[in-house]
């Protein structure tokens, strides 16, 4: 889904920079319930910034920060050197955000779910619209899908047109979350070789956030670790892997130990 306020960038000729991402001392609170503790990193442009960490950690109430959708109890989040809270930031940066089930409208063919944003924010004439819906088909190699609806299309198919029509708006920062989540692990590399692919072709800075192992040390540049809302590291694959913090071992080489099983026999 892109959140831009358009026309972002009203010169198509002119290559886009690549954007930066700082999260200063972000602080979140659900009432009683402190979900992100003092979160700081930086994210360079053009980077694949991959945020793991076990379920339930923060990652997703992080990425909202990102594109705006939750509002900070402290800290922020600047996106070259704009807020991101702000709605005026649309105006300056366009963001493409991949939600984790794809939201996408059943209703709608694919077609229609790519060039419902840009008809909704009159982005050009239907022709002009159609060019652009049909190169982020492309770029997905999606064509043939164009006329199809989301409930014909498999898992990974669904993913892939959610990426798509993030893509429409050109965008200079994209955000997904869980992108090869209930995927099998043929789709899973085939769609952490499109965010690799994406950012070399593009340029585009991307945060990834995952529990994925996998794609996290396959794609990223570098790789933030959230447990329980504090970020615990910040490096590359390799200093990750090299790490002797015995949370990040733990993380990385999950033990089964069938002599202390988390499911205890019941008493009886
Ligand atoms: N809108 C909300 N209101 C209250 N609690 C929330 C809300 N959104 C998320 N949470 C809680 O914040 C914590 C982190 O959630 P989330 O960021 O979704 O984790 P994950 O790392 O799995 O993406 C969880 O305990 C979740 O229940
Ligand atoms: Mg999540």
């Amino acid at each position: 889904m892109p959140f831009c306020s358009p026309p972002a960038h009203p010169d198509a000729s002119q290559e886009v920079p690549a954007v930066g991402v700082k999260v200063e001392n972000l602080v979140k609170n659900f009432g009683s319930l402190s979900v992100l503790k003092n979160v700081s990193f930086e994210v360079k442009p053009g980077e694949i910034f991959v945020l793991m960490g076990p379920s339930g950690s923060g990652k997703s109430v992080l990425l909202r920060h990102v594109v705006g959708l939750e509002r900070a109890t402290s800290g922020r989040v600047m996106i070259e050197g704009h807020d991101a809270a702000v709605e005026e930031t649309r105006q300056h940066v366009c963001i493409g955000l991949v939600f984790q089930a794809g939201a996408l409208f059943n209703s709608l063919s694919v077609y229609d779910n790519l060039a419902l944003y840009l008809r909704e924010h009159r982005v050009g004439s239907e022709a002009e619209i159609k060019t652009k819906v049909l190169h982020a088909l492309k770029i997905l190699s999606l064509e043939n899908t164009a006329k199809k609806f989301p409930s014909d299309l498999s898992g990974g198919m669904k993913k892939r047109v959610a990426i798509a029509r993030s893509l429409v708006m050109e965008p200079q920062l994209l955000l997904y979350d869980e992108p090869t989540s209930e995927l099998d692990p043929v789709m899973a590399a085939t769609i952490s070789e499109i965010i690799a692919s994406l950012r070399d072709q593009y340029r585009v800075t991307s945060i990834v956030v995952s529990h994925d192992r996998d794609l996290a040390l396959n794609i990223a540049d570098r790789i933030g670790l959230l447990m329980n809302g504090e970020l615990i590291m910040v490096g590359t694959p390799a200093e990750l892997k090299a790490s002797q913090d015995p949370r990040i071992v733990d993380f990385l080489h999950p033990k089964f130990d069938l002599h202390n099983p988390r499911f205890k026999k019941l008493e009886t």
